[in-house]
């Protein structure tokens, strides 16, 4: 390898309903900016996981653990989607997705949300939305803390602990402080402290504390999640970084995609800052098994993912190549509603055809 060029090792899960579609399209414009943005500079080695429902009705597997070691050699991971219903709910979701979150110590799960001019908000003025949700992703409800008793009968009690350390807040924390250093320097945690007297209260120290000691020049404040649900449709340009825990920044993000004009353009990544295991990008939309096959779903959440990926690996070009063809198509179908009629297909090739 001459040092000009540099090969990116990745590996890609298509995953369920849409997923092999949408992803389809993001790796075509991954080669389009690659070979055109970076002139080729930079190379990919791409290596595809069957994993998901049908690999399951087929096997039983669900994510055996050679390929989850296998796994943690790549350089990033591409993911379209998981989860179908003749697959028992929970069973994929927690065997890949949350087993991959967990297993690779994605602590932060970034979500960005920004409003591309001229497209479809049920908001009356979405203009200038943009903002980032910094959610927690290794710790809360989330862990699978819990059980059930005296299951099926009358008397059935069922836990989920949630599950909050002083360590996994604090470093999701500092990353959303960082994250605000390099926007408008506003930090606005949402919790629940009035009533989740421990945990919330444990959020809202930590990001006192890193205030004082590490940021003072971000600007913090804070909403309950109620509130923050509110705020998201009445006033969202208000927020700049939402910092939040793992189930709340999960119903937060579907609102946020919904304010920015639909879940299809939302975009994902699952991080491991320290590169201590691979991160993974993906759209924050599931499996959409309705519409599964009939090749008419958005890639775009995707290829905005694909950007996110590109920026995690320190292609800020190339990132900023796919950000700007995507801007640069809203804009068009903004003027030209048949656009909305366009194949998963022809949006991939008209978003490579507007990356120069
Ligand atoms: C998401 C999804 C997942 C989550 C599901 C599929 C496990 O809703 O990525 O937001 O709850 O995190
Ligand atoms: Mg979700």
């Amino acid at each position: 390898m001459s040092s000009q060029s540099q090969k990116l090792n990745l590996a890609i899960i298509p995953g369920d309903g849409i997923g092999e579609e949408i992803v389809e399209q993001g790796v075509r414009v991954l080669d389009h900016v690659l070979g055109h943005a970076l002139s080729g500079a930079v190379t990919t080695d791409k290596t595809y996981f069957n994993l998901g429902a049908k690999r399951y009705h087929e096997t039983g597997d669900v994510l055996p653990d050679d390929e989850f070691e296998q796994l943690k050699t790549f350089d990033a991971i591409l993911l379209g989607a998981v989860g179908d219903p003749s697959v028992e709910s929970g069973i994929l979701e927690r065997g890949i997705l949350l087993k991959l979150r967990f297993g690779f110590d994605h602590y932060v799960n970034l979500r960005p949300s920004k409003y591309y001019p001229g497209v479809k908000s049920p908001l009356k003025n979405p203009d200038g939305i943009d903002f980032v949700v910094v959610r927690e992703g290794t710790e809360g409800l989330y862990c699978g803390n819990g059980g059930s008793f005296r299951y099926g009968t009358p008397h059935e009690i069922a836990n989920e602990v949630s599950i909050n350390t002083a360590f996994g807040i604090e470093r999701v924390m500092r990353f959303a402080f960082q994250q605000a250093m390099k926007r408008r320097k506003k930090l606005t945690l949402v919790h629940k402290h009035n009533v989740l007297v421990h945990a919330g209260h444990l959020y809202r120290r930590t990001m006192e504390r890193l205030n004082r000691e590490e940021f003072p020049e971000v600007t913090c404040d804070y909403a309950h999640v109620d509130a923050a649900t509110i705020y998201l449709v009445q006033d969202p340009q208000r927020y700049d970084v939402i910092v939040t825990d793992n189930l709340f920044g999960d119903i937060l993000t579907d609102e946020a995609g919904a304010v920015t004009g639909g879940i299809g353009l939302s975009a994902s990544g699952n991080i491991n800052p320290e590169g201590a295991f691979p991160s993974i990008f993906e759209p924050v939309h599931g499996s959409a098994p309705d519409i599964a096959g009939k090749g008419i779903a958005d890639p775009t959440a995707t290829i905005l993912s694909v950007a996110m990926m590109l920026e995690h690996l320190e292609l800020p070009d190339a990132a900023q190549a796919i950000y700007d063809a995507v801007e640069r198509d809203m804009a068009a179908r903004a003027k030209d509603p048949g656009l909305a009629k366009r194949s998963t297909e022809q949006i991939g090739q008209a978003i490579c055809d507007l990356i120069a």
